[in-house]
């Protein structure tokens, strides 16, 4: 049989290439996910809801026992629907034992990929679960990565490890890059809405990429290479990097000139065409964003490349939290107040709104730095993380925030916008507020406690 890619029937159809084309098509087959977190469970879910039988593997059992009883630890998913494929319809199971994926059609690798202390690349997790992976692969297998990497990890490094199983990538074993594109805590965006690009080694590999995303996925982009793929994921996050970047060092001038940053942004932003608002704030977190620069910046130099323009960024970027805290502690000097005695009282831990993800956060570098500096009683508020470590010392979130509790605090700083803030009555109880989102833009009251970044006063 002859398989048709793109208006075109394709010679040389392997018969593990076409058997496993059959069961995708049919909705037969048995999909792996290997690495259980922000993007693995959601990706499970959507197959398993899909009907389709779905194992689960990840190294922290924690995870691995909450699904198997039936519990959710995702915030944007919904428990009912976790519970329903782990206990209900039984599509979904989840297992500490790489091998358990022996068995499955398809196995997305969804590991994370952190930087090292020095800020180099990490791809130790990518590389342990393809060697897991190698150890059971057979004929008739496609593995997809989707953990977000430098362009050459799927052919030069993950490739060579499966090779180790004398199987032939695009003939007997397939083989696709696929970034993945989830963005937590859009309600609008979702697994299934958001488009994926995919990428395999071969034209094989990359039809059966194609075909077994859409079982999920609306709409899904091929293109010619995983370095394609993985340089263009590459480009999406730096784009971000680079454009916070700008408006943070147009803010710090804003602050400088008297020029109100937010109004120049909301006023760029009635231009119709050629012109998309990034907002200024206390830094960039998460796993992506603040990530991804220093991975692309990593591979460029084995091409004696520097990406100058991309690491200037990511350095603008990380000063944030710097600045922040140079505003607290000028804020701290107004007041008959010592740095040691100061009170500061940051509200948002999470590093971006109404979602519970700590990693990289901007609000967590602010504390560790406040505390660097001898300010002893930093404290905080988030409704969705309970506790954090700075230094060795583990600080709780305050259960809630009350009139006299405000009323304590030399400095009160909005560092992460989060919804359920009730922006009217923090400023109306503090004597200091920071805001370094404009969370208080909207506010019915007196505004001349507020401090905002950017705002030029
Ligand atoms: N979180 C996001 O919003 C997002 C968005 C796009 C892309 N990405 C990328 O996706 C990848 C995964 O990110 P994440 O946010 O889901 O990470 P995560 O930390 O939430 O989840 C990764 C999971 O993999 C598990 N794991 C690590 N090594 C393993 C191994 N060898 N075998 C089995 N399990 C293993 C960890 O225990 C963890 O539960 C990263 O490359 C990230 O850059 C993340």
């Amino acid at each position: 049989m002859a398989l048709r890619r793109r208006g075109r029937p394709r010679k040389n159809v392997s018969r593990h290439e076409r058997l496993l084309m059959q069961k995708i098509l049919d909705g037969n087959f048995t999909v792996g996910v290997v690495g259980l977190g922000y993007v693995g469970l959601p990706m499970a879910l959507e197959f398993s809801k899909n009907g389709i039988r779905t194992i689960g593997v990840d190294l922290d059992e924690k995870k691995v026992r909450a699904l198997n009883s039936g519990r959710n630890y995702i915030q944007d998913l919904n428990p009912a629907d976790i519970r329903h494929v782990t206990t209900k319809s039984k599509k979904l199971s989840a297992s500490t034992n790489i091998a358990d994926v022996k068995n499955c059609d398809v196995i997305y690798v969804c590991v994370p990929t952190p930087f090292t202390p020095n800020k180099d690349p990490d791809i130790s997790h990518i590389v342990s679960a393809a060697t897991g992976i190698a150890a059971v692969l057979h004929r008739g297998q496609l593995v997809i990565l989707k953990s977000t990497t430098f362009p050459g990890t799927t052919e030069k490094y993950v490739k060579p490890i499966l090779d180790s199983s004398k199987l032939i990538c695009g003939k007997e074993y397939f083989l696709a890059f696929s970034p993945e594109r989830i963005d937590p805590g859009n309600r609008h965006w979702t697994t299934k809405t958001t488009p994926v690009v995919v990428a395999g080694v071969t034209t094989a590999c990359t039809d059966l990429a194609v075909a077994v995303n859409k079982h999920i996925i609306g709409e899904v982009v091929a293109v010619s290479s995983p370095m394609v793929a993985e340089m263009e994921k590459l480009l999406e996050n730096i784009f971000r990097s680079v454009n916070i970047a700008l408006v943070n060092e147009m803010a710090q001038l804003c602050d400088r000139m008297g020029v109100n940053i937010w109004e120049v942004v909301q006023a760029a932003s009635t231009k119709p065409f050629g012109f998309m608002p990034f907002y200024p704030g206390p830094g960039i977190g998460g796993h992506c964003i603040l990530i991804d620069p220093y991975y692309l910046s990593w591979a460029a130099r084995e091409h004696d490349f520097v990406t100058n323009f991309i690491t200037l960024a990511a350095e603008v970027n990380e000063s944030m939290p710097f600045y922040v805290r140079s505003m607290i502690e000028r804020e701290i000097a107004k007041q008959p107040v010592t740095l040691e005695r100061a009170k500061v009282c940051l509200l948002g831990m999470a590093f971006k709104k109404d979602v519970d993800d700590l990693r990289h956060s901007p609000a967590l570098k602010v504390a560790e730095l406040l505390i660097d500096h001898g300010i002893e009683n930093v404290s905080f508020f988030d409704p969705f993380i309970k506790s954090v470590e700075v230094h060795g010392n583990v600080l709780h979130s305050r259960t809630r925030l009350t009139e006299k509790f405000l009323q304590r605090q030399d400095v009160v700083v909005i560092t992460t916008d989060h919804s359920s803030f009730d922006i009217d009555f923090i400023v109306s109880n503090s004597r200091v507020v920071i805001d370094t989102r404009n969370a208080a833009k909207n506010i019915k009251g007196s505004r001349k406690n507020i401090v905002l970044l950017g705002e030029g006063r």
